[in-house]
This record gives structure tokens, C-alpha cells and sequence, in this order.
């Protein structure tokens, strides 16, 4: 299935709903026709090129003048397996909550603490999901695509993609250039759990056994609960990234602070949390027309209805700066900001 359109509203393709138009849009659901259409010789030829999978960390600030690419490709297959492991392959454009939903109930283990995060399976490894302990970085086996540069379609193998904290490869080398077709994530056939992260074993204890459904259940319900649904409040996850900073500087702001949640990285810095330092700010709940700031969690911008997405970039930078002025700490977007 192919879908070719010009002067196309991207207002059902990104969480936050916010209007905007792309010059040219294309989706697919096979390779072939992916090829087919580039080798094609049209008037979107020297056109600018995004990649858009769920539009779940993304914001249109402006209309899109250029080419979007929409992969669309379906399939969830077993392609290998032995005693302890098995090897899926999963289209870019299946839902990834409903993949996670799939690995629990066939009892492959590992993703069910990256429950309920919105988006597509080809997002998932480029910018690194993670939450509650774990990333999707120690799942991923291989990352199948087409690169635009080449003209070829190759795999990258997981050690080659770079991954950090919500970053890869994708985001960098091959920004705009790789379009993630397939992943192919290898799951265990025995659980190991992680629940250290914040209330997450309180939560499962109270559904009594200790399986991946009753975590799976446990995140749900702390997502839930925190966080809003897109489908009924616009938004695009955390809207910020936790910054890191200097074991020094960490200690000085603890001095003045000393609630401040801080967080020690491998490498001896200090990641904070965005969301407290918004909050600190005064920020949670804040609404101003129909842009504001969740009022459960203050690192989520929401989009009550028919904010534009210049109104959220606004307020975005409004945050940054009182962040700035508060604490001197920089706040880097985690979201995809087009159009600026
Ligand atoms: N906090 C506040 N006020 C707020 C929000 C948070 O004081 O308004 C405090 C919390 O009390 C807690 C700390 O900040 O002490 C951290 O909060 P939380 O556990 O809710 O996690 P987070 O750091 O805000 C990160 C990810 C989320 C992920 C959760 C759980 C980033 C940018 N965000 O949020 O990921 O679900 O941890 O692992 O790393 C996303 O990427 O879109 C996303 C939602």
C-alpha cells in the first residue's frame, strides 16, 4: 500500500494534534514500493526529507516544507530461537504497545517495563525508549532499513547503533538518511525482573505474583497515572530530557535543595530530574490558551484542544528560561522540534 499526497495535514500523524501541513507526504507499507517511489523522478526531488514513525516525540512548530517519509510496514515474526532466547523481527509501523502486549502473553520476556509507550516499533531504537530501568537498547538485535544515501537497504547490527540515553546513531549519522523498515529484537523465555525504579515493586506486590504480566499491569497503572493518553489530551511524552551535570555543581544545588531527586551515571555525573525543576518553577498545571504543562507530571506539555504548535514552542522556551534563571541548568528538548 502506498499513499502519495501533497499540501497533507499532519494534524492525525503527531500526539500533540497540533495542525500542520507537509508540501509532500509519503507512506508505505514494502520496501519495493519504497524504492519504486524514490527511483521515481517527481517534483519533491530536491525537497527537504523527515522520517516520521508515530509522531509521539515530535512537534510541528510550522508547516513541513519538504518530503515526509511515513514507513508503514507491518509483521510481528519469530526468525530464530533456542532455549533461553528468541530472535523477533517486527515491521516499523506496528503499534509498540500492542508489540509489548504480544511478547507478554507469548511469554518472551524483557519489554514489559516499556509498556504503554506511544509510538511505532521503528521509533522505538532511535531514540532509545526507555523507562522504568530499562532501554530498549538491551533488546535490540538488529535494526533493518534504506538508506537514502546509498540507495541501498542494509542491517545495523545493535552494537554498531550508538546508543545512549534517548540517542542513537539515527539521530545522528544517519538522521533523515535511514528509514527503519524492520527491528529484530532478541527476548528471553525467562523473566528477569527489574523493579528498582521508584514505586514499580510496591505496585507489582500489590497484584500479588511476581510475572511479567502483573509488571506490565504495575507500569500501566504508574503511566497511567502520571501521565496523559494522548487520544485524550495532546502531548509528546517528556518534552525535556534529564539533564546531566557535574558531580561538583550537583553537590552545590543539593546544598540549596536538598529534596532534589539526583541520579549518579556510570560515567561519575549527576542526571537530574526535569520534571521536579519545572515544578519547582511553578510550572505544573500551568495553562496559558490551550498550551500548558500536565498537571500530574511537569514534564509534559499538553495541547488542550487547539493550540498551535507555535504556542507550545513558546511556552517550551518559556520553561527552558525560568530553568535557566532558577537553577543555571540548561534544558535540552527530548521532542523532535520541526519548523524553527
Ligand atoms: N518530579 C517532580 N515533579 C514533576 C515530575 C517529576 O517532582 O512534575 C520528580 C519525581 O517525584 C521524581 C523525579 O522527579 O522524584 C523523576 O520523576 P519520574 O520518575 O516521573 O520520571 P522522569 O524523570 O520525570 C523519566 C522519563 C520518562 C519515563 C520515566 C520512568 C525522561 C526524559 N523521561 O521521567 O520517559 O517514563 O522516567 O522511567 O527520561 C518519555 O521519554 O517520554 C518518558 C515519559
Amino acid at each position: 500500500m502506498i499513499r502519495f499526497s501533497e499540501n497533507y495535514s499532519l494534524k492525525n500523524y503527531n500526539t500533540f494534534g497540533v495542525e500542520a501541513k507537509a508540501s509532500f507526504f509519503f507512506e508505505f507499507t514494502e520496501l519495493d514500493d519504497l524504492t519504486e517511489f524514490l527511483q521515481s523522478n517527481s517534483s519533491w526531488k530536491e525537497e527537504p526529507i523527515f522520517l516520521l514513525g508515530g509522531g509521539s516525540n515530535l512537534l510541528f512548530v510550522d508547516d513541513y516544507k519538504g518530503l515526509i517519509i511515513h514507513p508503514n510496514v507491518p509483521g510481528v515474526e519469530v526468525i530464530r530461537e533456542n532455549r533461553n532466547q528468541v530472535w523477533v523481527e517486527v515491521g516499523a509501523g506496528e503499534d509498540w504497545d500492542r508489540f509489548v502486549d504480544y511478547c507478554v502473553k507469548s511469554q518472551y520476556y524483557g519489554l514489559e517495563n516499556l509498556s504503554l509507550i506511544p509510538g511505532t516499533v521503528g521509533a522505538a531504537p532511535v531514540q532509545n525508549i526507555g523507562a522504568y530501568g530499562v532501554e530498549v537498547q538491551d533488546f535490540v538485535d538488529t535494526v533493518n532499513g534504506f538508506d537514502l544515501k546509498t540507495m541501498t537497504a542494509y542491517s545495523v547490527p545493535a552494537e554498531q547503533c550508538q546508543f545512549e540515553y534517548r540517542n542513537s546513531i539515527f539521530k545522528n549519522e544517519l538522521k533523515n538518511r535511514f528509514i527503519v523498515t524492520s527491528v529484530v529484537f532478541r527476548l528471553d523465555k525467562f523473566p528477569d525482573f527489574k523493579l528498582d525504579y521508584g514505586t514499580l515493586k510496591a505496585e507489582v506486590e500489590k497484584r500479588g505474583k511476581l510475572d511479567p504480566h502483573n509488571v506490565r499491569e504495575a507500569v500501566v497503572a504508574i503511566r497511567q497515572s502520571k501521565l496523559p493518553d494522548p487520544l485524550e489530551l495532546g502531548n509528546a511524552g517528556s518534552f525535556f530530557k534529564n539533564p546531566v551535570v557535574d558531580h561538583d555543581f550537583a553537590e552545590k544545588l543539593k546544598a540549596v535543595n536538598p529534596g532534589m531527586p539526583n541520579y549518579p551515571t556510570v560515567d561519575g555525573k549527576i542526571k537530574l530530574a526535569a520534571g521536579w525543576l519545572i515544578d519547582q518553577c511553578g510550572w505544573k498545571g500551568y495553562r496559558t490558551g490551550d498550551a500548558g504543562v500536565h498537571k500530574n507530571q511537569a514534564l509534559v506539555l499538553v495541547n488542550y484542544g487547539n493550540a498551535s504548535g507555535k504556542e507550545l514552542y513558546l511556552l517550551s522556551q518559556e520553561i527552558q528560561q525560568s530553568v535557566k534563571d532558577r537553577f543555571a541548568v540548561e534544558l535540552e528538548p527530548e521532542a523532535n522540534i520541526l519548523g524553527v
